[in-house]
């Protein structure tokens, strides 16, 4: 059918006829969008939402569907339909930047992701606006084996987040967990381990400099009581494997942000504890620090409300701080109930982020509930994200949209 938003990308497609091509999953149209409309060749711009088109693999006449009725018929056309007005989504991000913060989504294995509303949600750059690849760079992923570096799929991640106009944040350098055997049991003496992971910190930090945003430098430090998490490097180096780690990423990209990332430790308590004596303690040595990431991996109405006061505390050190992996289970199945407690906790965490300007970003872990990590650690327990696994907004999203949109304390990202 011949509609306005076809003419119009007709006419955008003419326009752009000398403009470079986007890569494939790159965006090529959607409101306000002024890039190129253009697709790399073996893709075409796809109509997702009136927010967003995205170049995907093929041609449209062979896999445009009636939810895509509007796609054009050639490579090198689109469908934006610049008189569109939005529909459901508020745009998160948008919200979120005119207040000073960002407000991004994590994704995984983007590459082999062909569910084009779960891409285009998550490449809207209005809806997100940073990605944290959830799996890609951590030390399983890029030094398999020793010395040996693979980058091909955390590169896929950073520049897909870049094409969609999106900052990276960098995830993870030093963590005990997704850590070869050949680091955790290799029996190596303080001075090789040392090496050996400023070794992986230079050539990672190093591989994405100037490319990220941030860097979880060391994750999770610590056990529920505050005491340290044994690990391999904490057993071998002690707790200076810390400073160690956090110069060795600032030699590496003297331009990210440097950070601490745990769970369970956004309200007061003996690990929120730890982590604040940790930061005072860096920051007294003169350690490279800049910010402390707040997994908030949280479960519907069984958090202590003290995260305002807490992100305070650590922002009035000096240092930004983040919530990194926010989402909020509940033991399934859904109900209206639980619907609705969810959207007020969730309002309750945007709102403890947004009444402290340091705390300069909110990202959750992943976009909708089909993707999420839950149930696969949790058989009984999922729906924790912002969109169901239809990609249809929950309650949360809008509770979430109204705390961004009422939010009275500037935020210092930009
Ligand atoms: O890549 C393999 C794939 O080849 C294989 O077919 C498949 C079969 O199970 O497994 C794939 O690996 C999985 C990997 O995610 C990539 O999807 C692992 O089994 C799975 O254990 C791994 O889970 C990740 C988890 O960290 C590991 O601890 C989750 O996706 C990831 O979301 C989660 O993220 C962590 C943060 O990094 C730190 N904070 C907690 C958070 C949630 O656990």
């Amino acid at each position: 059918m011949l509609n306005r938003g076809l003419v119009l990308g007709a006419v955008a497609a003419i326009a752009a006829q000398s403009a470079q091509a986007v890569a494939v999953y790159g965006q090529c149209g959607g409101l306000n969008w002024t890039g190129s409309t253009v697709c790399d060749a073996g893709s075409y711009c796809l109509y997702s939402n009136p927010y967003y088109s995205q170049c995907v693999p093929g041609t449209a006449s062979t896999t445009a569907t009636a939810t895509t009725s509007s796609a054009t018929t050639t490579s090198t056309t689109t469908t934006t339909s610049a008189s569109a007005t939005p529909t459901s989504l508020r745009g998160l991000h948008a919200l979120a930047k005119a207040k000073g913060r960002y407000f991004g989504t994590a994704t995984d294995q983007l590459w082999t992701n062909t569910d084009t509303a779960y891409l285009a949600i998550t490449g809207n750059s209005s809806e997100f606006g940073a990605n944290t690849p959830g799996n890609q760079q951590k030390w399983d992923a890029t030094e398999k084996s020793r010395n040996v570096f693979t980058y091909t799929n955390g590169d896929y991640e950073v520049a897909w987040a870049e094409n969609h106009s999106q900052i990276a944040r960098g995830h993870t350098l030093v963590w005990h967990s997704q850590l070869p055997s050949w680091v955790s049991s290799g029996g190596f003496d303080n001075a090789t381990l040392i090496s050996i992971m400023e070794n992986h910190i230079a050539n990672v930090a190093g591989h994405y400099k100037g490319q990220v945003y941030s860097w979880d430098v060391v994750n999770e430090p610590f056990n529920e009581d505050g005491t340290w998490r044994t690990s391999v490097f904490y057993n071998t180096i002690g707790p200076s494997y810390v400073a160690i780690a956090l110069r060795a990423a600032r030699a590496a990209d003297p331009t990210a942000k440097l950070y601490l990332n745990d769970y369970n430790t956004d309200w007061t308590g003996s690990k929120s504890d730890a982590m604040y004596a940790l930061a005072q303690s860096l920051i007294a040595q003169g350690v490279p620090l800049d910010g402390i990431g707040f997994q908030a991996h949280l479960i519907v109405n069984s958090f202590s409300r003290t995260f305002q006061a807490n992100y305070q505390r650590f922002a009035d050190l000096g240092l930004d701080v983040a919530i990194t992996e926010l989402d909020i289970r509940m033991t399934l199945p859904t109900t209206d109930a639980l619907l609705a407690s969810q959207a007020e906790n969730y309002k309750y965490v945007v709102n403890a982020c947004l009444a402290v300007s340091r705390c300069v970003g909110i990202t959750v872990w992943d976009t909708s509930d089909d993707y999420s990590w839950i149930p696969s650690v949790f058989p009984t327990q999922g729906a924790a994200l912002l969109f169901d696994a239809n990609k249809k907004p929950k309650p949360a999203y809008y509770s979430v949209a109204d705390a961004l949109a009422a939010a009275t304390v500037k935020g210092t990202w930009s």
